[in-house]
């Protein structure tokens, strides 16, 4: 079957493009070392699981279902984090499961009769996500982890001086589609407060060798250092959060760090520590850390260099595997919700196109976000000769997609094709107003679409 076949509202896979994602992905895992993982709350099309798993290390899930999901359909590195674990939940965790992250040190006690030994064993390793109180997002506080009053991990004054026992890992999530700069910020700043964590350095680190990463860092370094005998630090000595983000400020103001700040490479690099293995056999130290998800690394803007480097500097300074965990950036720009124009109605400001989707039921971040999504072959209102507002048939009057302007005057039976809908709209769609759910297909890379999922009345029913 052809795209303009297809019975819609569908949305599309684009095989292509999904490779083409795992491929960026897949040089930053080999030239890095990093372990990559799906993020499978972004996107959970398990029938492209086969590809994903030629590619990446996993799979994370939120919770039980989607670790079976993973343990059934990709049969790789299975991770799992949520805020609060069922009793029940956690023996079929520890045997799917190779990671389980706890999100307080509650959990951790209450579960620890049951992940305990499987941990001894080898079976599973367990970790701690910890909240940074890095904050590097202004505008969308409810995608912010590190916002006033969060719940989503532990912060360092909660945290004991010694790992708990056990525990071999610590991981962060603070970002939402972001790109290399905030990782590396957010990075240094967990490196600095939660230092007692991370083993002792093992090698000769060079800043040099890191190419832009480490010129950031050495900039961040020498400013620091400036400033540090003015800033008044907050916990353990270490900069707070106010005085890391003016030395940013600076760096940023500055664009690629300037090459005075990679000439210092003397008193940037590192002495090997010799006695540094004696020194983590005496305390319990991460072997690995969890970089979470946010980052938007398949992005043609994203310094996939600057992350290369960065994931090389922590494996080389401290000796541990480094994680990390986008949904986004998997199946970014790979999938399309593919509309049918049903009626047009004329109104005061614009005539509005009912569609056969809808934003509440098939695009929910649209009003989550919210943002306006991508619609091919048209513009901003205003800039093309014809303007629409798009919304559903369903019965909310708030339930509108946005306003777009096209070259041609749009006609009932017209389709239209919203880009970059494979992420969190499949995994987030709803039968609100018994609205039926969108197919399910694959654009092959041969231009063969497949149906691989239909739903029907009783997917509506089942779940009332
Ligand atoms: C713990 C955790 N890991 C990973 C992700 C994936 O993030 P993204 O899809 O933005 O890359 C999220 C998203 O909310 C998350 O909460």
């Amino acid at each position: 079957m052809n795209l303009n076949d297809i019975k819609t509202p569908a949305y599309v896979i684009d095989e292509k493009k999904l490779r083409e994602n795992l491929e960026i992905l897949d040089r930053v895992q080999k030239e890095s070392g990093a372990k990559i993982l799906l993020a499978q709350k972004a996107y959970s099309v398990y029938q492209t699981y086969p590809l994903i798993a030629k590619y990446l290390t996993g799979a994370t899930a939120s919770g039980l279902y989607e670790a079976r999901l993973a343990h059934e359909e990709m049969k790789l590195e299975n991770h799992v984090y949520e805020p609060a674990f069922e009793d029940e939940e956690m023996g079929e965790l520890c045997n799917i499961c190779d990671h389980i992250v706890f999100n307080s040190l509650n959990q951790l006690e209450h579960h620890r009769p049951t992940w305990e030994q499987a941990a001894k064993e080898g079976k599973i390793s367990v970790g701690l996500r910890i909240n940074p109180e890095y904050s590097t997002q202004e505008e969308h506080e409810i995608y912010d982890p590190c916002a006033d009053g969060s719940r989503l991990g532990i912060k360092l004054a909660n945290m004991p001086d010694d790992l708990p026992e056990g525990v071999e890992g610590l991981h962060f999530h603070t970002l939402c589609e972001q790109g290399f700069e905030p990782l590396l910020d957010t990075f240094l700043f967990v490196e600095d407060k939660f230092s007692g964590y991370f083993p002792n350095p093992v090698s000769e680190v060079n800043i040099g060798d890191y190419g832009y990463a480490m010129m950031h860092r050495a900039g961040f370094d020498r400013i620091r250092e400036n400033i540090s005998s003015n800033v008044s630090a907050s916990i353990g000595g270490a900069i707070n959060t106010d005085d890391y983000k003016s030395i940013n400020e600076n760096i940023y103001k500055t664009g690629e760090v300037s090459l005075e700040h990679t000439t210092n490479t003397d008193t940037a690099s590192m002495e090997p520590n010799a006695n540094a293995d004696e020194e983590n056999k005496s305390r319990t130290r991460i072997k690995w850390i969890n970089l979470g998800g946010g980052h938007h690394i398949t992005r043609e803007d994203y310094d996939v260099k600057g992350l290369i480097g960065l994931v090389k500097y922590i494996k080389d300074k401290y000796g541990i595997d480094v994680y990390l965990e986008p949904g986004e950036a998997i199946a970014l720009d790979a999938g399309y919700l593919v509309t049918t124009v049903m009626d047009i109605v004329p109104t005061q400001r614009m005539p509005v196109l009912i569609l056969d989707t809808s934003a509440a039921c098939h695009m929910p971040d649209v009003l989550e976000m919210p943002y306006r999504p991508p619609l091919r072959d048209s513009e901003e209102p205003g800039e093309l000769p014809y303007n629409y507002r798009l919304s559903s048939r369903t019965c909310l009057a708030g339930d509108i997609i946005g306003d777009y302007s096209f070259e041609h005057e749009i006609f009932i039976g017209d389709r239209l094709f919203f880009e970059d809908m494979a992420i969190y709209s499949i995994v987030k769609n709803n039968t609100f107003n018994g609205m039926p759910l969108p197919d399910i297909d694959i654009l092959h890379e041969n231009g063969e679409v497949e149906v691989i999922r239909k739903f029907g009345y009783e997917d509506f029913k089942m779940r009332l």
